[in-house]
């Protein structure tokens, strides 16, 4: 197969993440006899520096252009004052659009040899294995009208909400279909004691359900589930939800798997004609600027990125299996980095995507 990947690494730890996640798709390739095209592009600060923008043209025509897109992470500190429209984020929210990336898959396991990782009892967390499926397109983060205006104690700031039929109903979807080839159970998350967009999603994933009479289908109101998260993960098996929910939640998730540096992520958007999925990859941590550039950070969220890439936009699953059971026998091993408080020496990053890379050949 010729799998075409743009790389976006972004800005701190996104480049080095982004370098050993790399070097795992290229070792799978010459393993399965793959040929592998690779175009590296601007996203984020790194992108602001070299164009003014942090989404430049130039970016948008690589990613339509490539089968899939696997990006690092966006941010540094010295933006932090900049207005939102500005900043390295806007980047993210822009790319996410542009491709119509509209369902976020977040999957959180607690893996066995990372439960004295987790601040949790491990009897609470073992055996959790949940995916959050988060809106990605819509919501609070692109509703219009938005701003701050006015001035003194009248000065407000505006965001919207906003959430269509057709919106709700393709994420329900996907949730649905992922339910149903795992353990059969949808929990949907919402507000609609309070709002009106939660009182839509809520009647619209019910129709939705008539199509999937077998997967039984809870609603769950969102300050509940961030307490059952933590109480008991292992009722979940696909949530899902709007896309400031399930920001939220999914940083919860974190918790549960160890690190947040463990968590990879898929966003997928519709079938282009060549029958690949649109996916933007990336892991789930943010670019840690105050590690960014010590070869410290894990790579196992970004690696695992590279395994949902596999699967889900090339349909290639006995190589994406392989790269899932090389980060499980790096971590009963014990190569981990810092994050994962090793008994023993932590790894670098580079030196845990060697580990990764070597069980995937031999
Ligand atoms: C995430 C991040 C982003 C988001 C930020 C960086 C814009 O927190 O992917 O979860 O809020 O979506
Ligand atoms: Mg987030």
């Amino acid at each position: 197969m010729n799998l075409h990947v743009l790389t976006l690494p972004g800005d701190g730890i996104g480049v080095e993440v982004t370098r050993q996640a790399v070097r795992v798709l290229e070792t799978v390739c010459r393993k399965f006899h793959h040929s592998l095209r690779l175009t590296e592009g601007l996203l984020g600060g790194v992108a602001i520096h070299q164009t003014g923008e942090p989404f430049p043209e130039q970016t948008a025509r690589l990613a339509l252009e490539a089968d899939a897109t696997l990006m690092g992470a966006v941010g540094a500190p010295e933006f932090d004052d900049w207005p939102p429209e500005k900043r390295p984020e806007r980047g993210l929210l822009a790319i996410r659009k542009v491709l119509g990336v509209y369902a976020n898959l977040r999957p959180v396991r607690a893996y066995k040899a990372l439960l004295d990782s987790s601040p949790l009892k491990n009897d609470r967390v073992e055996g959790a294995d949940l995916i959050i499926v988060r809106e990605l397109n819509g919501g609070i983060y692109y509703g219009t009208p938005r701003g701050i205006s006015g001035s003194g104690d009248e000065e407000r700031g505006l965001n919207t909400m906003t959430y269509t039929r057709a919106e709700i109903a393709r994420v329900a979807r996907v949730g649905f279909h992922l339910a149903r080839q795992r353990r059969k159970k949808l929990a949907s998350v919402d507000k609609s004691n309070v709002l009106e967009t939660s009182q839509l999603w809520r009647r619209v994933v019910n129709e939705v359900a008539a199509e999937f009479p077998d997967v039984t289908l809870e609603h769950i109101l969102v300050d509940n589930c961030a307490m059952q998260l933590i109480l008991n993960p292992r009722r979940f098996d696909v949530l899902v939800m709007e896309n400031m929910f399930g920001d939220i939640l999914s940083d919860e998730g974190a918790v549960l798997a160890g690190s947040i540096g463990m968590l990879p992520s898929a966003s997928l958007g519709e079938k282009k004609p060549s029958g690949v999925w649109v996916g933007l990859y990336e892991p789930v941590h943010g670019s840690a600027p105050d590690i960014a550039g010590q070869d410290k950070a894990n790579p196992l969220g970004a690696i695992g990125s590279v395994a949902a890439m596999l699967e889900y936009s090339f349909g290639l699953t006995q190589e994406a299996a392989a790269v899932n059971a090389a980060i499980e026998a790096v971590l009963d091993a014990g190569l981990v980095t810092a994050d994962l408080k090793p008994k023993g020496t932590p790894l670098t990053c580079s030196q845990v995507g060697e580990a990764v890379c070597d069980r995937i050949q031999s």
